[in-house]
């Protein structure tokens, strides 16, 4: 089978916010960047914008699991290799415990942490073949904190943390290694959803820098530990929030 000669990259929620500036960032460090997201015009936008030949967009939803699973393997065939998956896709909604709908919670639960589970099912025999690779995982600051309505997104950003360890211990036997991000808060599209104004500038205030954190912030950070810099680290959850 032959390979690609670039590493591999799959970032989902790779069609805005910081999913995007991830997928961005590992193109401009030479990977080739399979973008998923279940949209399709931010993904095309990112490819569009990219050399050519070094990007492609999917249109995949990460709660199915058939589907990633056929996804990876559809990678595999065609690229030969699949060097790092980033667990970046979320759907939020906040609401007191009280009014926290059967829909949104199992919503969340599917794309924050179920997914996760599928696309490593996925990667994993095709990253263990070459005895190496890497996934990153989404982690939060509302997994420690308590937030107003965010008793779900905590939940499942708390069960990301604990996911990541475990998959570290478990992975490792194959040479793969699992990390987390925790970003600052970032007024992307989606955490504009769930966070007016007033809210950014108590996040704002909380940080030990006095600002708020750019997805390119992040991205940098999703960018050391996929990369040889970090290949001692695993089961480390990294926190890039200017010191809340
Ligand atoms: N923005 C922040 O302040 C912040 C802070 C801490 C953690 N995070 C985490 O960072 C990640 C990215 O956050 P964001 O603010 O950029 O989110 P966002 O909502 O702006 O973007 C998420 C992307 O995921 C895609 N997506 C959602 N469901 C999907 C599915 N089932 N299949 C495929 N794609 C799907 C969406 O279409 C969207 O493009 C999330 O895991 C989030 O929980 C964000």
């Amino acid at each position: 089978m032959s390979e690609h000669e670039d590493p591999v990259a799959v970032v989902t929620g790779a069609g805005r916010g910081i999913g995007e500036a991830i997928a961005e960032r590992l193109s401009a460090d030479g990977w080739y960047v399979v973008a998923v997201d279940r949209q399709p015009e931010g993904i095309e936008s990112f490819v569009s914008r990219t050399r050519p030949g070094g990007a492609e967009a999917v249109v995949l939803d990460v709660t199915d699991r058939a589907a990633v699973l056929a996804f990876f393997a559809g990678l595999d065939e065609r690229l030969g290799r699949v060097d790092a998956v980033v667990n970046n896709a979320m759907w939020v909604h906040y609401a007191p415990i009280a009014e926290m709908t059967e829909e949104s919670l199992d919503g969340m639960f599917a794309i924050g942490l179920k997914a996760a589970f599928w696309t490593i099912q996925g990667a994993r025999p095709i990253m263990a073949r070459r005895g190496e690779g890497v996934v990153v995982n989404m982690s939060s600051p509302a997994a420690t904190r308590g937030m107003p309505g965010s008793s779900a997104y905590s939940a499942i950003k708390g069960a990301v943390s604990s996911f990541t360890w475990q998959a570290a211990r478990e992975l490792g036997a194959d040479g793969i290694r699992v990390n987390g991000v925790i970003p600052g808060a970032v007024p992307t599209p989606g955490a504009r959803q769930v966070v007016d104004d007033e809210g950014y500038e108590i996040r704002r205030k909380m940080s030990a820098l006095g600002r708020l954190a750019e997805p390119v912030d992040i991205a940098a950070a999703v960018a050391y530990l996929v990369s040889p810099d970090a290949r001692f680290v695993t089961g480390h959850l990294l926190a890039v929030d200017g010191g809340l």
